[in-house]
């Protein structure tokens, strides 16, 4: 399920070329830049979102995305109780009907793998907007884009991922975006009970982005270009005492944020709870309100793509 030339499904960040990256992140600009020349380009297209888990930013920017580009949206929030689903109908059979009411389906569910079950069935383009403790590729396309923003480049960059990176499809989606680009170095800070998962290490290893494994924030602060803070995802804990031994564990304060370089970028893909204390959200290096707009700006770009 390659991305190249004709891009149809949005599964997973492995399917982004390099080339396709730029040549998205040149369409946001211009989207950006001049937002009068891609009004009414989707006019008569209709998106569908179907999230099966809760949403601010993925919902909302999907939708005036499509919006300011022409396009129409139906959907349902809350999918698991508000659509058929309540009745115990499958997402597969689910999508075959949707998919001939819209032209896109932005799904976002619970469970690792169901974007890929709903494209196998769909006539129509799905884009995973977040498939449990998998992938989040959008949200991975916006992360990149800010870093490029705030750093003004992409190769070379040194990122420390923290938090619940076992968990976490947005450090997941985010690293194998990273891993095509020169000279990037990795460092994954959290405890072990949500450490990075194996099949992501081994992507790092077979592509040579080298990576750290550490507990200790304070000391990678002043090593890296980018801190990507992350929630510990009460939601995903099947344990309630792990959660609980894991939960506040990391937190990026005034005290924090003095350890880190006069030119890093603090990201953090939201909601956050605890683990970006609000006394620093002025700080020019905190990006990430800014973060979460360039999501408007790479989901234009994305749905132009695959529509128009
Ligand atoms: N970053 C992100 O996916 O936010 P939402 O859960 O609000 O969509």
């Amino acid at each position: 399920m390659a991305v190249t030339s004709r891009m149809r499904h949005v599964i997973e960040s492995q399917q982004f070329s390099r080339a396709l990256l730029e040549e998205l992140f040149a369409r946001a600009e211009e989207i950006k830049r001049e937002p009068h020349r891609f009004m009414g380009r989707l006019a008569g297209q209709v998106m569908a979102a179907l999230f099966y888990e809760p949403s601010t930013r993925t919902r909302l920017s999907f939708e005036a995305a499509m919006l300011r580009l022409g396009g129409q949206t139906m959907g349902t929030d809350n999918a698991r109780e508000f659509s058929s689903a309540a009745k115990g109908e499958t997402l597969e059979d689910t999508i075959r009907i949707v998919s001939g009411y819209a032209d896109v389906i932005v799904v976002r569910h619970s469970e690792e793998g169901a974007a890929r079950r709903a494209a196998a069935v769909s006539d129509v383009p799905i884009i995973n907007a977040g498939d449990g403790p998998g992938q989040h590729p959008t949200q991975a396309l916006l992360d990149l884009y800010t870093i490029r923003a705030e750093l003004a480049k992409i190769d070379g960059v040194r990122v420390a991922m923290v938090g619940d990176l076992a968990n976490g499809r947005t450090v997941r989606s985010l690293t194998y975006l990273l891993s095509k680009f020169k000279d990037i170095k990795l460092w994954f800070v959290a405890p072990p009970q949500v450490s990075m998962r194996d099949d992501l290490k081994a992507h790092l290893d077979e592509h040579n982005v080298p990576y750290t494994e550490t507990q200790d924030l304070d000391a990678v602060l002043p090593e890296v270009d980018v801190v990507y803070m992350t929630r510990i995802q009460k939601e995903r804990f099947t344990d309630p005492a792990v959660y609980d031994a894991v939960k506040g564990i990391y937190r990026i304060d005034k005290n924090a944020m003095g350890r880190m370089r006069k030119y890093g970028v603090l990201m953090h893909p939201l909601p956050r709870v605890d683990e970006i204390s609000p006394e620093v959200d002025d700080d020019p290096r905190s990006a990430y309100f800014r973060q979460a707009r360039n999501g408007l700006h790479i989901r234009m770009a994305l749905l132009d793509r695959l529509l128009s």
